[in-house]
């Protein structure tokens, strides 16, 4: 690749899963690209499944029991193979993903990936050996998968001072919440249906605990301030205590709840966070449903500008992939990317919001007052009380409390006094209200 001369440029794909098996496909079948690339190797663990499966699939096959490319479990045999030009890797997870990532790098290969774990937590270490041994790192698919946000924020970065980033990066969360909006339903039925749909995997804790939209936010808020965002400085929510009734409630209040990732710089100080938030319904953020992703990028000079679509799926997350490698093709040399800023980074214990708060509690007199006196304790004055029906069984109701502005530390404790009332029956329910 880096002999512009070059006619034909042989690729290496490590992991051949959902989006791996996609990726050959069109590289093999799709004009655009068969023409330029080679697909010259592919690493798999199970060389037998894996052989079993290729011979299968009518697009590799080329007959006489052969496949179209040389299937290998040695990774050397593409790190150390001085003809392979471009490391596509598609396996996931840091080890030994990173490995590969970097050894290919420092032999002087271009790598493509759509691993956000790996990108938000070696991101400077990566484009550092990029820079050095002059390959690159291209990680389009590892936010919004085919939504070309990467090259957006690089494009924008360039001339304006990012402010920040918002958005919905989470296709499965924001599915679950908008079908609980939508119906009514609850968590777990939806979660369920959404596993079910391929939309949500087995192990939902990644999506609906909010690590994804952490992975894919400290990536975005890196590449947008230059400078990289710790995952343990990043502020995580998910959306598991989120019931039905939060989504009744939030409706008399016109609002609608949604799990949104955020990233701003202020000063020399930068900051990033998870959470769900409550957003009036007249916000187009709230109506952004199913599993779209949307975000939203604040600049000095573009002002504010959104990007929407579908934000996973094989078909998505290819095309990412293949505008990469096309980049790669078209690609100056000179263009190296860099975090060159080294910022302060703000924790949430500082930030302001107003805030929901559902508590569970004995319907019994005096109730209210005691939970009054640690709001105004912690200086935090309340907007609203809505005091729900009673349950079923006649002891407990729902207390909607809506609080005017606070620091976030100061509600942070509110909650932990709350919980230890012998008054209140279950761990309160806290979504911050954008202001
Ligand atoms: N799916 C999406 O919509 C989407 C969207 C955006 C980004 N991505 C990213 O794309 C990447 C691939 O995702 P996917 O959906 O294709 O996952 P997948 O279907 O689980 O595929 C992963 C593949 O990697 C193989 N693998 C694991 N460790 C390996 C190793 N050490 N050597 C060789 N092969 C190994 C697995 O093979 P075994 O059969 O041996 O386990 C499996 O075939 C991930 O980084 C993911 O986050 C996916």
């Amino acid at each position: 690749m880096k002999n512009i001369e070059k006619q034909i440029f042989n690729i290496g794909l490590i992991g051949l899963g959902n989006i791996g098996t996609k990726v050959a496909e069109e590289l093999l079948q799709n004009d655009k690209f068969n023409q330029i690339f080679n697909l010259k190797t592919v690493l798999v663990r199970d060389l037998e499944k894996y052989y079993n499966l290729a011979l299968k699939n009518k697009k590799f096959n080329v007959g006489n029991r052969k496949i179209a490319f040389d299937l290998v479990d040695v990774p050397e045999k593409i790190i150390e193979d001085e003809n392979i030009d471009v490391v596509i890797e598609l396996i996931g997870g840091v080890g030994p993903a990173s490995e590969y990532v970097k050894k290919s790098l420092i032999a002087g290969k271009h790598v493509i990936t759509a691993n956000k774990e790996l990108i938000s937590k070696q991101i400077d270490e990566l484009l550092h050996l990029s820079n050095k041994y002059n390959s690159k790192i291209k990680f389009e698919a590892s936010v919004g998968a085919g939504i070309p946000i990467i090259e957006l924020v690089l494009e924008l970065s360039r001339q304006n001072q990012i402010r920040n980033i918002r958005g919905i990066i989470n296709g499965t969360s924001n599915y679950i919440l908008s079908k609980m909006s939508e119906d009514g339903s609850n968590f777990e039925d939806v979660l369920k249906e959404a596993q079910n749909l391929g939309f949500a995997e087995s192990d939902p804790t990644n999506d609906v605990d909010g690590f994804d939209a952490k992975f894919k936010i400290a990536i975005l808020g890196a590449l947008a301030f230059k400078s990289e965002i710790p995952l343990e400085s990043i502020y995580v929510d998910g959306i598991r205590g989120i019931t039905n009734k939060d989504f009744e409630y939030a409706k008399e209040l016109d609002l609608n709840i949604k799990l949104l990732a955020f990233a701003e710089k202020e000063g020399s100080t930068i900051f990033a966070k998870v959470h769900p938030i409550l957003i009036p319904i007249n916000d187009p953020m709230a109506k952004v449903d199913r599993n779209y992703n949307v975000i939203e990028i604040e600049g000095d000079l573009i002002g504010k500008l959104w990007i929407q679509g579908e934000g996973a799926g094989n078909n998505s997350t290819t095309s990412a992939v293949l505008g990469d490698l096309m980049s790669l093709f078209d690609s100056r040399q000179s263009d190296m990317l860099f975090l060159n800023q080294n910022l302060k980074i703000r924790t949430i214990d500082q930030d302001i919001n107003k805030y929901y708060l559902r508590l569970v509690v004995v319907d019994q007199p005096g109730v209210l007052a005691q939970i009054a006196e640690i709001f105004s304790k912690n200086k935090i004055s309340i907007a609203s009380v809505i005091q729900k029906d009673l349950y079923p069984d006649n002891q407990f109701v729902d207390l909607v409390i809506m609080t005017h502005s606070s620091i976030e530390k100061n509600i942070q404790d509110v909650v932990k006094s709350i919980s230890l009332l012998k008054v209140v029956q279950q761990d309160p329910l806290l979504i911050r209200v954008q202001n």
